[in-house]
């Protein structure tokens, strides 16, 4: 694999062994020494034009922790605020030396001119592009689905049958994209939910069912509820929805959560609008993996890295 811009992309064999080194990456973080030398000598840059907690920091522990040396680049207080290009950006990052680039963009479509302009030799990791991909997200929350219905029997294993609700603002969300692209891919049954104001035009070609009924949804017991964050940064305040009503009827509030199974996974990518999206008690339980997903995106992540960056790179 050169780069990794999009699930849409990835086949389901490519996904399996993604998922299958990560579980060998998270059997190294269970060790008492925790770091592999795979990536001594190689530099990652993590290049982030918009704000992150989770993702920006599990790139840099999933570099480090396969020894790789970690350039941490944030738009805010670099040259970009004097109005240097993404171009110009990217030719420093160069003459660096960096062999792996991380980059979150506002922009839909960033990772990829990054990976195809030819202005660097490096490995390319969307973290996130606008409300476009988030592909390294998509891959741990597939990777937490498996691991909590099939345990230490995961590996080689896809998400067959698996029914997975994804409910909120979808218009928005890069998560839900390249959950809908993987979930699918690995054989998975996905139901999207929103308000009609929050779904895109045109979902025909998506492999996925949409409806506007959070209720009838629920009533159909799925395996995995994922939350989605409102995402008020990227809407004009005259969408914003009423936060009571939206809390009411899209909300994964204490009703909804209690008539869920015990069995039924409770997903948010963070971070999360408690009370809004989702109540405290459904993000805070044991049916809700919220934890769980932020510890397996460092071991998911260095199986990206690793598989970029170790060795021949290929073309794939
Ligand atoms: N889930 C996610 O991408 O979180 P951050 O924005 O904190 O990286």
């Amino acid at each position: 694999m050169r780069h990794l811009l999009s699930t849409r992309e990835l086949s389901r064999e490519q996904a399996v062994e993604l998922l299958d080194i990560a579980e060998d990456m998270a059997a190294v973080q269970e060790r008492e020494v925790k770091k592999l030398p795979t990536l001594r000598g190689k530099t990652v840059v993590n290049l982030f034009f918009e704000d992150s907690t989770r993702t920006r920091i599990s790139f840099e522990a999933a570099a480090k922790r396969l020894s790789a040396d970690v350039i941490n680049f944030s738009a805010k207080g670099s040259s970009v605020s004097k109005g240097e290009s993404l171009k110009d950006t990217a030719q420093t990052l160069q003459a660096m030396g960096a062999d792996g680039v991380v980059i979150r963009h506002h922009a839909s479509g960033a990772p990829y001119t990054l990976a195809t302009s030819g202005w660097i030799d490096a490995g390319v990791v969307n973290a996130g592009d606008g409300t476009h991909e988030h592909p390294t997200q998509a891959l741990l929350d597939a990777f937490t689905m498996r691991r909590r219905l099939h345990g230490a029997a995961s590996r080689g294993r896809a998400l067959d049958g698996v029914h997975v609700v994804i409910v909120g603002d979808v218009l928005h969300s890069r998560v839900a994209r390249s959950n809908v692209w993987l979930l699918a891919t690995l054989g998975a049954e996905v139901e999207l939910v929103a308000p009609p104001t929050l779904v895109p035009v045109d979902t025909s070609s998506w492999p996925a069912r949409v409806g506007y009924d959070l209720d009838a949804a629920l009533a159909g017991t799925p395996d995995v509820v994922m939350m989605l964050r409102i995402q008020a940064e990227r809407m004009h305040a005259a969408f914003f929805p009423n936060s009571r009503e939206y809390a009411r009827t899209w909300g994964l509030d204490d009703a909804r959560f209690d008539a869920l199974p015990p069995s039924t996974m409770v997903m948010h990518p963070g971070p999360m609008n408690r009370g809004l999206e989702i109540a405290a008690r459904a993000a805070d339980s044991q049916q809700s993996t919220v934890r769980e997903q932020v510890a397996n995106g460092v071991s998911v992540r260095m199986a990206a890295l690793y598989l970029l960056m170790s060795g021949d790179r290929g073309d794939a």
